[in-house]
């Protein structure tokens, strides 16, 4: 497939995410010699940068960011030769025509063949809306043009309809790439073919079967150099609106026709919709709000979003009634590790004597980070003679092992895709706003409530409330290994 040359403008073009993420993304690209020939990448920030001083920072970011055997001079040569910077000032019309002008400068392009324009906004979502009608006022949207809006839309449901409605005045809902990187991994992808390209779990894959769900995404680190952004949104906006609960519906979802945009996101909206509200008194049983303690310090005042979030939902139809779904996601806690267990329910007889506290129930993990992979635990017979005693022992698929290609980056994945325009791993707006509409009455109570967040040590497990919302239901959190 020979795409036509691209002109990637990144909004937010030196920030945190197009430096870590987005930059490391298309220079794996550029190594890979898959960034259509005449690309251009254009970073638009506010900062006074020229085009040498753009590729400096990017240089630098480069060296930190991309694995050091990947970095190849050649490669490094060829992207930063494709970078541009824009100084604009949101309000300042001259500096929007100065875009203008760079944008159409095309020489090598015959006349009426515009390069494919992809808008990256990796910027707040306030912005979404001021920038497309920029944009579009000065003809800078066409058909072919796509836009790619981060996380999160909007700071709860109305706002989220606010910019989506800015955003779809000047694009039409298929040239919208609403981004989440967790769809971009691996092994989060690779649970639509363990569970629909092969037989063996899904009849089992339901309440009959499956005793509870576990999604959890630890971090290690903080909020450093992001402390603005973050102490708005805090980690129920920040990661379980989205990536959280993408995981959820790729979990639950019902076999999609086949693997494409529509399909697969009627059904994990199906998913979202039927997710029991999480609603006044219930918020306050089955939540739990966290902060590590040195928070207050690093934003530089005392604070109470959540960098914590423990929660129990349930998904309210045929397949899934009464199984719980745990959440939890936290910053500075002990590990960097993201995992789905998927913990089935006990034998209905139990035959072997002594087994009692031996076996363990069946369990899927399926790690996303460190070390993607998955593992099937199971109960196996302790080999030797004299009698039968029973082990635990598992099933473990390395993808490293496994396959001798490396996994790509899910931003390196999900540009790819919004260059060929695939939509299947974005989210639609309706998807975002079921999302929201889960989410909103939480926040809600969570304020009504003035429910303060528990305090936990940066390093630990977390709040030990997390610990008890399991508990009380007689099960625990599954530590990966
Ligand atoms: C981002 C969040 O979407 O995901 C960050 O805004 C978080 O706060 C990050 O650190 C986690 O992504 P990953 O891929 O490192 O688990």
């Amino acid at each position: 497939l020979v795409l036509p040359p691209c002109d990637f403008t990144v909004f937010g073009g030196t920030g945190d995410l197009a430096l870590r993420k987005l930059l490391p993304g298309l220079y794996e690209q550029e190594r890979r010699g898959q960034l259509p020939a005449g690309t251009r990448i254009i970073g638009v920030s506010r900062s006074p940068l020229d085009d040498a001083g753009y590729r400096d920072l990017v240089t630098r970011a480069l060296f930190d960011h991309v694995a050091e055997d990947h970095l190849e001079a050649g490669a490094l040569h060829r992207l930063t030769a494709r970078l541009h910077h824009l100084s604009l000032d949101i309000g300042s019309a001259d500096d929007w025509h100065r875009l203008h002008g760079l944008l159409k400068d095309r020489p090598d392009r015959p006349a009426g063949e515009e390069a494919t324009r992809i808008h990256y906004l990796a910027v707040a979502s306030e912005l979404f809306g001021p920038i497309c009608d920029r944009l579009d006022a000065l003809g800078l949207v066409t058909p072919e043009c796509r836009v790619v809006l981060e996380k999160p839309i909007g700071a709860d449901l109305a706002s989220s309809h606010q910019v989506n409605d800015a955003v779809g005045r000047v694009f039409a809902e298929r040239q919208i790439f609403r981004i989440d990187h967790y769809l971009g991994k691996e092994s989060v992808q690779n649970l639509l073919v363990t569970r629909f390209a092969n037989v063996f779990l899904e009849p089992i894959w339901n309440s009959r079967w499956v005793d509870h769900v576990q999604i959890t995404v630890s971090e290690t680190l903080g909020v450093a150099g992001r402390g603005e952004y973050y102490d708005k949104a805090g980690a129920l906006r920040d990661m379980v609106q989205n990536h959280l609960l993408q995981m959820l519906c790729l979990i639950a979802m019902e076999p999609p026709t086949y693997v494409g945009g529509d399909p697969v996101r009627d059904e994990k909206l199906k998913v979202l919709q039927a997710l029991k509200p999480l609603t006044g008194a219930d918020v306050d049983r089955f939540t739990v709000r966290g902060q590590y303690t040195s928070y207050g310090e690093k934003v530089g005042h005392p604070s109470t979003t959540e960098t914590f979030v423990a929660l129990r939902a349930e998904v309210q139809n045929w397949r899934w009634a009464g199984v719980p779904f745990y959440l939890r996601t936290g910053k500075r806690l002990a590990r960097k590790e993201s995992t789905i267990e998927v913990v089935f329910k006990e034998p209905p007889h139990a035959m072997f004597p002594h087994s009692e506290g031996v076996t363990t129930p069946n369990r899927l993990t399926v790690r996303m980070q460190p070390d993607e992979g998955m593992q099937l635990h199971m109960t196996a017979k302790h080999p030797g003679p004299g009698g039968i005693r029973l082990h635990p022992a598992s099933l473990d698929l390395s993808y490293a092992d496994a396959f001798d290609e490396r996994s790509p980056e899910p931003y390196e994945r999900l540009l790819m895709d919004v260059m060929r325009g695939i939509p299947t791993l974005f989210m639609r707006r309706d998807e975002v706003e079921a999302a929201w509409t889960w989410t909103q009455p939480v926040l809600e109570q969570w304020e009504r409530a003035a429910v303060e967040p528990v305090r936990y040590h940066p390093g630990s497990e977390g709040p030990a409330a997390a610990a008890r919302l399991l508990a009380r239901d007689g099960r625990r959190w599954q530590e990966a290994g």
